[in-house]
């Protein structure tokens, strides 16, 4: 048998893993869910789901890929034979497939807009909206999309180290540092405080039981959980990788990016008087025309949204590696092999999703668009059913001690306090959190 690839380095596994949990979701999901509740009370609210829920599933996670080796359908089946526990990856393993699916529209728009930003700037000043929708429903989105994912296919066609680990250590600092740019800019412009007021003043009367239930969804999707990618990457983890830095590293840098990101696009929002709860279109309708207004705004605008590229880039990486890693480990299949026959669905179900924000408009099954279906299926239905069936094998079959001893291995003394809580959080906080969040997604599809 060949032997598996494993990452080189412990940085370049925590820029592998940071790259995936650091992507549209910190940016312009979080950024405009934030924005509609209305702001401070629910980053605080956010930053619990995160820390209580989010840390010890990302946790049972890293630890059923490491201590398996195998990507998520064969890591239940080799720790868990001749049981039913491997439809927990298999569930895994078809969110990642539909996210797939429907991602690289969103990486496809926002390296489109890199272009747009300096091409067509008057028109983004003048008709934002009107541009977005010639861009989105037109064949330019098409186009960017399928580079997009052309750019995926040939950098995991390199492999773990050299394509995957290699590009992420290439691209996360130069995100750090657009990013840093852009807060620089936008907490500058006069009348920022407000931004940075509306982003961290708490007024919880504005806070709902939909905003708290929004809040742990999204803990789940920012950090990658539920859809395999955690368990396929720590896959390629050496046993002396250092498992409670890892997750520490993952949970600050894609809270911190998150935050970094409300500071460089709240400030720019309020400098200008736009609304910050206007919803889906917070990042490419109101920023773009935001920016055209400064000088420099095209430059400004550009790196913006080369950083939501890269962000989306290295997320991309993550969620093809997941049935890559499948097809390889299940099937055998060669990767140029796998990457053909994954090329293929994701371009035929992925076409309609480039689509529904034009031609297909009208096209709405379950009576919402096609893009919202996939969006909907895979993140409040899939996500939080792998990541409870998760929850369930840490807590009725593999055991929390075993968890708890792998969390541990190589981890050099530290780590301690997290593997105390875990215990509980794994058996009982979590999921009883997430049968909340299916119950709600259920009662709101029918
Ligand atoms: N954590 C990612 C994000 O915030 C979620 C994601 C990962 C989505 C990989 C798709 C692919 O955007």
């Amino acid at each position: 048998m060949k032997k598996r690839e494993q990452f080189a380095s412990q940085f370049g596994i925590i820029m592998v893993a940071v790259g995936s949990a650091v992507g549209l979701g910190n940016i312009w999901r979080f950024s405009y869910i934030l924005g509609v509740n209305g702001g401070g009370a629910f980053l605080l609210v956010y930053i619990l789901c995160v820390v209580l829920i989010g840390l010890p599933v990302l946790i049972s996670e890293l630890t059923i890929g490491r201590a398996s080796g195998q990507s998520p359908v064969n890591a239940f089946m080799k720790l868990a034979p001749g049981s039913y526990w491997w439809l927990t990856g298999a569930v895994a393993v078809l969110a990642a497939i539909i996210i797939a699916c429907y991602y690289p529209t969103l990486a496809g728009w926002a390296l489109g807009y890199v272009v747009e930003s300096i091409t067509n700037q008057t028109e983004l000043l003048q008709d934002p909206q009107g541009a977005f929708a010639a861009f989105s429903s037109g064949p330019k989105a098409l186009i960017y999309g399928a580079i997009a994912l052309a750019a995926t296919v040939a950098i995991l066609m390199r492999g773990v180290t050299a394509g995957i680990e290699r590009w992420s250590k290439l691209l996360m600092p130069i995100l750090a540092l657009l990013m840093l740019v852009l807060v620089v800019r936008s907490l500058t412009l006069p009348g920022a405080m407000e931004g940075v007021r509306f982003l961290f003043y708490p007024d919880f009367s504005k806070l709902t039981v939909s905003g708290f239930l929004d809040a742990l969804g999204h803990s789940f999707y920012s950090l990658s959980l539920g859809m395999g990618i955690m368990i396929t990457y720590a896959s390629y983890m050496k046993k002396d990788t250092n498992l409670p830095i890892t997750t520490i590293s993952i949970v600050t840098m894609d809270t911190g990016v998150a935050l970094l990101a409300g500071l460089a696009i709240f400030p720019a929002v309020f400098a200008l008087g736009f609304d910050p709860a206007q919803g889906v279109g917070l990042a490419f309708i109101t920023l773009p025309s935001a920016f055209a207004h400064m000088p420099f705004g095209s430059f400004f605008s550009a790196a913006f949204f080369l950083l939501v590229f890269i962000s989306a880039l290295t997320s991309l990486l993550s969620i093809f590696q997941v049935p890559l890693a499948f097809l390889e480990d299940r099937f055998g299949f060669s990767k140029k092999k796998g990457l053909a026959l994954i090329s293929v669905v994701t371009v035929a179900f992925g076409i309609p999703s480039v689509l529904s924000f034009g031609p297909l408009k009208n096209f709405k099954p379950f009576g919402m668009d096609y893009f919202t279906l996939m969006d909907t299926v895979a993140n409040n239905i899939l996500l939080p059913t792998a990541a409870l069936l998760g929850c369930l094998f840490i807590a009725l079959r593999m055991g929390t001690r075993a968890s708890k001893k792998e969390f541990l291995e190589g981890a050099k003394n530290q780590g301690h306090f997290l593997s105390k809580v875990y215990p509980f959080a794994i058996r009982f906080l979590a999921p009883i959190a997430i049968l909340v969040i299916l119950i709600r997604a259920f009662t709101a599809l029918f």
